[in-house]
C-alpha cells in the first residue's frame, strides 16, 4: 500500500511542501535540493537493516548489501576529498561529527578554542546551551572589528595563551575564504589538533572552489545535506592516526545501528559530486553569490566584510532600522525564505539579531545564474521595505511566486 492510500494525512503534507519548495525562493545557506537518485536511496529498504559495526566487522548478520553500500560510500568520499586517509559515514548528523570528535580527543573539562557564535561558529562549537559548551572548557576567538575577517594572528596569540587541546575552524555564517592551512599551523606550534568543520562548505571544496582543509587536520567534520547537497546527514575525514580512536567515539560510544539507507546516499551524492556537472554546480554558486552581493550593495545595503568568497552573505541591515527577525518575517510574507542571523558585534540579543543569512546553493540547483541576481536582489530588497499587508506586497508575492515556478526544483521536478 502506498503512502497516499496509507496515510493521506502524511500525503498531504509532503505535496505542501513540495508545492512551497516550487513556490518559494530558498536563500538559506544550510539547504539545498536532494536529486531524486539521492532521496530514492534515502526511501529505500535499506532502512530496515542493522549494522551495528564497520563494514566487515559488524555485531549482526545479513550486512552484506550496506556492507557494498558503506565500502563504496567510503571509497568515493576518499576520492572527492583528495588525501583522505580515512572517512567515517556513519554520523547522523554534523553535530554528532562534531561530538565524536570531542570525544575522540578529550576528557570533559579540557580546554577548546572556537569561533564565538555570534561571529559565525556554531552551536556545536561551545554554546553554553550545547553539550559541547556544558561538557568542554570552550574559550572564543572573534572577527576583527574593522575588517570582520578572521585575524589569524589574533587566533595565535590566544591559542599561545590559552593552550587548548582542540583548535576548531569552519562555521555556519563566514562569507569568506578559510585559510585552514594557517589553522594547521597555529594548532600544530602549540600542540592543538586541528579540528576543520566544512560542513558549510563541503561542496565548494568538492568542486575545487574553495581551499581543501584535508592535509590541514586531524579531523575534518562535514554535514553531507547544505553545498555538498547530499542526504541529510554527516561525516567525518580524519588522519591515519585518529581513525580508530574517531570510529570508536561514534561506535559504540555515540551511536547505535547506522542509518545504511542514508549512507547509501550519501554515496549517491558523493558520486554526483564527482562528475564535472558538480564542478560547474560549485563555480555557480560561488558566481551567484558574488552577483547578488554585488547587486545587494549596489541598492544600498550593507554586506558584511564588503562581499563573499562563498555561498553566503550576512546582510547588516542596521541602517534600514529593520531587526533580522522582523526582515525574516517581511521576506517570508512575499515567500522568500532566508534566517535572522547576528552580525559580528551585534548590540541585539540571538532572537532579534541586526543582520540575515542569505546563501545561494538552493536558487543555484534550480538552475538560477548571474543575470538572475538582480531579480532576486531586487526582489528581496523591495519586499525588506515594505512592512506591512498592502498592495505592494500582494503584487511582490505573485513576482515571486512567478519567477520561481520558472525553475525546476531538483528531486522534485528533475
Ligand atoms: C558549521 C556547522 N557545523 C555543524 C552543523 C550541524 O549540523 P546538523 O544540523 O546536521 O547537526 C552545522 C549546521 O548548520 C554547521 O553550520
Amino acid at each position: 500500500m502506498n503512502l497516499q492510500s496509507r496515510d493521506p494525512e502524511i500525503a498531504k503534507i509532503i505535496a505542501a511542501e513540495e508545492r512551497r519548495l516550487r513556490e518559494e525562493i530558498v536563500l538559506i545557506a544550510s539547504e539545498n535540493y536532494a536529486s531524486r537518485a539521492v532521496l530514492e536511496a534515502t526511501g529505500s529498504v535499506l532502512t530496515n537493516k542493522y549494522a551495528e559495526g564497520y563494514p566487515g566487522r559488524r555485531y549482526y548478520a545479513g550486512t552484506e548489501n550496506v556492507d557494498a553500500a558503506e565500502s563504496l560510500a567510503i571509497e568515493r568520499a576518499k576520492q572527492l576529498f583528495e588525501g583522505a586517509e580515512h572517512v567515517n559515514v556513519q554520523p547522523h548528523s554534523g553535530s554528532q561529527a562534531n561530538m565524536a570528535a570531542y570525544f575522540a580527543a578529550l576528557e570533559p573539562g579540557d580546554r577548546v578554542m572556537g569561533m564565538s557564535l555570534d561571529h559565525g561558529g556554531h552551536l556545536t562549537h561551545g554554546s553554553p546551551v550545547n553539550f559541547s559548551g556544558r561538557i568542554y572548557d570552550f574559550v572564543h576567538y572573534q572577527l576583527d572589528e574593522e575588517s570582520e575577517l578572521i585575524d589569524y594572528d589574533a587566533v595565535e596569540r590566544m591559542a599561545q595563551e590559552l593552550q587548548p587541546k582542540i583548535i576548531v575552524s569552519g562555521y555556519s555564517a563566514y562569507s569568506r575564504t578559510i585559510d585552514f592551512e594557517r589553522f594547521g599551523k597555529i594548532a600544530e606550534n602549540v600542540g592543538a589538533i586541528h579540528l576543520a568543520d566544512m560542513a558549510h562548505i563541503a561542496g565548494l571544496v568538492a568542486g575545487g572552489e574553495h581551499p581543501s582543509p584535508v592535509q590541514h587536520a586531524e579531523i575534518v567534520t562535514t554535514t553531507t545535506h547544505k553545498t555538498l547537497r547530499g542526504p541529510r546527514g554527516a561525516m567525518a575525514i580524519t588522519s591515519k592516526d585518529w581513525a580508530r580512536k574517531y570510529d570508536s567515539a561514534v561506535f559504540p560510544r555515540m551511536q547505535g545501528g547506522p542509518m545504511e539507507h542514508t549512507i547509501a546516499a550519501k554515496a549517491v551524492a558523493f558520486k554526483e559530486a564527482l562528475s564535472n556537472d558538480f564542478k560547474q554546480y560549485a563555480k555557480n554558486i560561488v558566481d551567484n553569490a558574488s552577483a547578488l552581493a554585488e547587486a545587494m550593495a549596489a541598492s544600498g545595503m550593507r554586506i558584511v566584510s564588503g562581499g563573499t568568497d562563498n555561498h553566503l552573505m550576512l546582510v547588516d541591515l542596521r541602517a534600514m532600522n529593520v531587526s533580522g527577525a522582523e526582515a525574516e518575517i517581511r521576506l517570508r510574507s512575499v515567500g522568500i525564505v532566508a534566517n535572522k542571523n547576528m552580525v559580528p558585534f551585534d548590540p541585539n540579543p540571538p532572537r532579534v539579531t541586526s543582520g540575515v543569512r542569505i546563501g545561494v546553493p538552493s536558487i543555484t540547483s534550480r538552475g538560477m545564474g548571474t543575470s538572475d541576481m538582480e531579480t532576486v536582489a531586487e526582489m528581496i530588497v523591495a519586499s525588506l521595505r515594505v512592512d506591512d499587508e498592502s498592495t505592494e506586497q500582494r503584487n511582490l508575492a505573485k513576482r515571486v511566486k512567478d519567477f520561481a515556478t520558472s525553475f525546476p526544483v531538483p528531486g522534485i521536478d528533475s
